[in-house]
Parts: C-alpha cells; structure tokens; sequence
C-alpha cells in the first residue's frame, strides 16, 4: 500500500537531476524526434497519445496540460487528429534544451504554449504524461515511487475533470536492468481509487508493454 505523504524534498531534487540529464543528452544526440525523447518510433509515439487522450470529451472546447512534454509532439498530434477542436494547450518540461525546440516549433499559435519546470503550474480541464514515470535509471524503488506519487498528487491538483499516465507492463528484453519501472496496475489504479478518490479505467492490450490509466474525479 503506497500512503499520501510528502515526498522528501532531497531526494526528489536527485531524481529530478538524474532523469533531467538523461532526456538531455536524449535529445541532444538524435534532435525533435521519437528517438529524442526514449521512444523507438512515431507510430508507438502517437498511439500512446490516442490512448491518454481517451481521457478527454472531444466535443467542446478545453484546456489540457501535457507534464513531460519533451519537444512538444502532443501539440502536433492534437493539430492534426482534431483540427475543429479549440483546446489551450500547455505543456511542461524540467528540460531546457526540450522547450526550446518546442517553442521553436510551435511558435505564433497563441493557444500552445509551453512552460519550463518540474510540477503543473495551472489549473486545466485535464492532464496527461506519457513516458514520464517509466525511466528509473539506478533510483531506488522507493524514492521513485516516492516521484511518482508526487506526479500523480500534481496532476490530480491541478485537473478539473480528469488526467491520464502510462506506465510500462514489463521491460523490453535489450533493456539495462533494473532501469526501467514496471508497476503491476493495481498499484497506481488502488492509490488513484482510495487516496485520490477519482474513479479508474485501465486501457490494455493494445499491442505494446504498457497500459494506460484514465483517471477521472467523482463529480461533486
Ligand atoms: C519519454 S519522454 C516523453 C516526451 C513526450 N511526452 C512524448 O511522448 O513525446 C519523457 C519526458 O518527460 C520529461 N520529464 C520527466 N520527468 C519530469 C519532471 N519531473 N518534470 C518535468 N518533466 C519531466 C523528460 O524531460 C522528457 O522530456
């Protein structure tokens, strides 16, 4: 059982560091491209989108915040798949180099915008992180978990109606071990139902090593 509790301050300061440092270099080997931001291809990219934005009503206007957001793809896949929908995007990264290049790319459209930081600074109709919780690199289970929860406490926060995660199901046979976090689902599907109190649908099998968690808060 993971318990509400603030995360030591310390130790996620290293974790912050430490992953920061590696979606650098990420990006500064390969540029704004999947491989930029740990992802193998744009075809897995965009369905990770799909699925996250499951969380989302697509027939009215919203705002939705994008913690993680690497070199801002979302707000490409967002253009193109619902081009009649007005949605105020923002986007948030701990990389410099990564909202650099999304600002760049996205520049003089006024409703995406994108904020440099480590936690959500606005209120919005929704979130979503793809990929942000699944790079553990030599962090101790613990004190990642310890990130997480604060991940999901923030979201949570800061979402009026709902928010979306994946998490990887199990790692990929060339991976590093012990690098990668594989939760099984009830972990994060228990602490979202019992401390968050928000209600949780779980999208799997569709044909990669992850899941998807739609979280959506009880109406008042
Ligand atoms: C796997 S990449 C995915 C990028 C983007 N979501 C996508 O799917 O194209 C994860 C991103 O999350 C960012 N990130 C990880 N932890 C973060 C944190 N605590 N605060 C802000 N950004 C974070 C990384 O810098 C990286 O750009």
């Amino acid at each position: 059982m993971i318990a509400q509790s603030p995360a030591d301050p310390p130790a996620q300061d290293d974790v912050h560091t430490t992953v920061a440092a590696y979606y650098a270099a990420k990006l500064a080997r390969h540029g704004a491209i999947p491989l930029g931001v740990d992802w193998s291809c744009e075809a897995t990219q965009r369905l990770r989108f799909a699925k996250l934005l499951q969380v989302c009503a697509f027939d009215r206007p919203f705002s939705l915040n994008d913690f993680g957001c690497g070199y801002g793809a979302l707000a490409v896949f967002l253009a193109e798949r619902y081009p009649d929908t007005a949605i105020d995007y923002l986007g948030i990264d701990m990389v410099p180099s990564m909202i650099e290049r999304a600002r760049r790319r996205h520049r003089g459209k006024p409703l995406i915008r994108f904020a440099l930081g480590r936690s959500i600074p606005r209120q919005a109709d929704y979130a979503v992180a793809s990929g942000v919780m699944n790079v553990k690199l030599h962090q101790p289970l613990p004190i990642w978990e310890g990130f997480v929860r604060s991940v999901l406490d923030d979201m949570h926060r800061t979402s009026r109606i709902g928010f979306a995660v994946n998490f990887l199901a199990s790692p990929h046979p060339d991976a590093p071990p012990n690098q990668l976090y594989c939760p099984p689902p009830e972990t994060w599907v228990r602490y979202c139902e019992q401390i968050l109190g928000c209600s949780v649908a779980v999208l799997a099998d569709y044909g990669m090593r992850e899941y998807t968690l739609l979280v959506r808060r009880h109406p008042d």
